[in-house]
């Protein structure tokens, strides 16, 4: 699907699907301006009375198609309800120009122009309409082979500008969304792809090739390696499956004094299917748990923006993937591991299992210095209680980096809450033999696996986004597909876009 920007007017643009949002202000008014103004003035007042007759009031989240029968350029009308105009954000639009790719698709169109609404800047409404609309058009069928659900996306989507000033200033707006929207597809796909599948090594395998295509440097320990680093929590966790665990360092290395700068580093979960282990899941517990690695899935899809953001300081994404499965030799309940840090911890609970390949993979992460660190982990039931499907707890002691990640994330169009790492809920983490146990009570469990976290942390500023709610979804929503999401990444490449417009403008 080729996304290009034109400043055709919407009356004239030559399209199978003419897509223009609209708010509820404009569909009340008696004499609208605008677009919708002109179009219904050509064609000759039925684009209002079709709206009135099917009760098309411009609300968020629906829509209205018709025919032209020859009145514009375009075959075919489909209005995209914004809802309120002082309510709107690009995340609406987003999520309108989703909407938009769908219903072209449905009817087999080649071409969709989408007008922009031209109700904030510019580059955002490029930028959140290119994104949705390349989201919008995301499948995962490789391994269907009937017909059942195969349309395919219009071949070309024309975003209408209001100017030629504005189409050439957004260039770059319109770049970055093909650039992210890429990186959000391979993570979609990563997570997607059944557990079978994508085993620890297949997820090396995966960061291996794409540090090749996008220039980082990569190296992938193995079962020995991990012994020499001595994380003890990690090979607990990854002892009970027949499949080796995989250490996953992928980096960006830029040139000149910026290579010395301090780095950030992101941290992702990467379980790539989570039984339980002997505190063995439901059925229906596990049914999804081939997407316990999507936290790993958007750090590396974040990485792969890197070379073309080139910020003037290194980033790093560490992974430890493993499977955390039953089995003859898995790690027991009672057991006390010894961790890379020397904090020692007692297994109470072996389906707690995030919390303790992170604890090691964060301790390595952290001797290399970041400037801040990032870990984003589909870590707890506890969390999708709180927050529901849509939206991702942070978690930080630093007021700074959370205040950052909080803009980079509404910036981005993600739903991210602060939550609090309480005091009192520290000694649930308590143990009778160990430094600490990995599981405590069911209340607070989200805040808890955060406290669990933050003692391997080593001192680095330091965030960590839960993301078990909105990295998959069983619901399709505007460009949120059924299935793995992308969740995260487009924070993260707003937090290091942002990160590296500071240190640029310091320079
Ligand atoms: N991967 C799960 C968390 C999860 C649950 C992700 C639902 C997505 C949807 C994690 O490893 C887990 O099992 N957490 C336990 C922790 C508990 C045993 C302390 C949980 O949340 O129940
Ligand atoms: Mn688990
Ligand atoms: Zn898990």
């Amino acid at each position: 699907m080729d996304i290009r920007l034109r400043s055709t007017p919407p009356e004239d643009a030559a399209a199978d699907v003419l897509a223009l949002p609209c708010f509820e202000e404009d569909l009340r008014a008696r004499r609208p301006d605008g677009s919708i103004g002109a179009l219904d003035r050509k064609l000759g007042g039925r684009l209002l009375a079709a709206a009135k007759e099917e009760r098309f009031a411009g609300g968020a989240e629906s829509s209205l198609a018709f025919p032209t029968w020859g009145g514009l350029a375009a075959g075919r009308l489909l209005l995209l309800g914004l809802g309120k105009r002082e309510r709107f954000g690009t995340e609406a639009l987003r999520h309108a120009a989703a909407r938009a790719v769908r219903a072209a698709s449905r009817v087999s169109a080649q071409r969709l122009a989408l007008a922009l609404p031209g109700a904030g800047e510019a580059d955002a409404e490029i930028r959140a309409a290119a994104e949705g609309a390349a989201l919008g058009a995301y499948r995962f069928d490789r391994y269907r082979t009937d017909e059942k659900g195969r349309r395919e996306p219009p071949r070309a989507v024309d975003l209408l500008a209001a100017s030629p000033a504005e189409v050439r200033g957004g260039a770059g707006a319109l770049d970055l969304a093909r650039e992210v929207a890429g990186a959000v597809a391979w993570a979609r796909d990563l997570v997607n792809e059944p557990a079978g599948a994508l085993t620890p090594s297949r997820l090396a395998d995966e960061a291996r090739a794409m540090a090749r295509t996008h220039r980082l440097r990569v190296e992938v320990f193995g079962p020995e390696a991990i012994r020499t680093l001595r994380m003890g929590l990690f090979l607990g966790v990854a002892q009970g499956s027949a499949e080796e665990p995989r250490l996953i360092h992928v980096w960006y290395q830029p040139g000149g004094s910026a290579a010395r700068r301090p780095p950030l580093a992101i941290v992702g979960k990467a379980i790539t299917f989570d039984s339980g282990g002997l505190s063995l899941k439901t059925n229906e517990g596990m049914l999804d748990m081939k997407t316990d690695m999507a936290g790993a899935a958007a750090a590396l899809a974040a990485m792969r923006t890197v070379r073309a953001l080139a910020p003037p300081f290194p980033v790093h994404a560490f992974m430890g993937a493993c499977e955390n499965m039953p089995g003859g030799r898995a790690y027991k309940l009672g057991d006390v591991l010894v961790s890379r840090s020397g904090k020692t911890v007692e297994i109470t609970n072996t389906d707690a299992e995030g919390r303790l390949v992170l604890g090691d993979v964060l301790a390595w992460a952290s001797s290399f210095r970041p400037a801040a660190m990032v870990d984003l982990a589909t870590l707890t039931g506890a969390c999708v209680v709180a927050l529901g499907h849509w939206t991702a707890g942070a978690f930080s002691p630093d007021e700074a980096l959370a205040a950052e990640i909080l803009a980079a994330a509404a910036t981005a169009g993600e739903d991210v809450w602060r939550m609090p790492l309480t005091d009192w809920v520290k000694d649930t983490l308590d143990s009778d033999v160990a430094d600490m146990r990995n599981a405590g009570e069911r209340w607070g469990g989200a805040i808890a696996a955060a406290h669990f976290l933050s003692r391997f942390t080593g001192g680095v500023p330091w965030l960590h986004l839960d993301i078990a709610g909105p990295a998959f979804s069983h619901k399709e929503r505007g460009y949120i597909p059924k299935g793995g999401t992308g969740f995260g990444v487009r924070t993260l490449v707003d937090w290091i876009r942002h990160r590296a417009d500071g240190a640029k403008a310091r320079r």
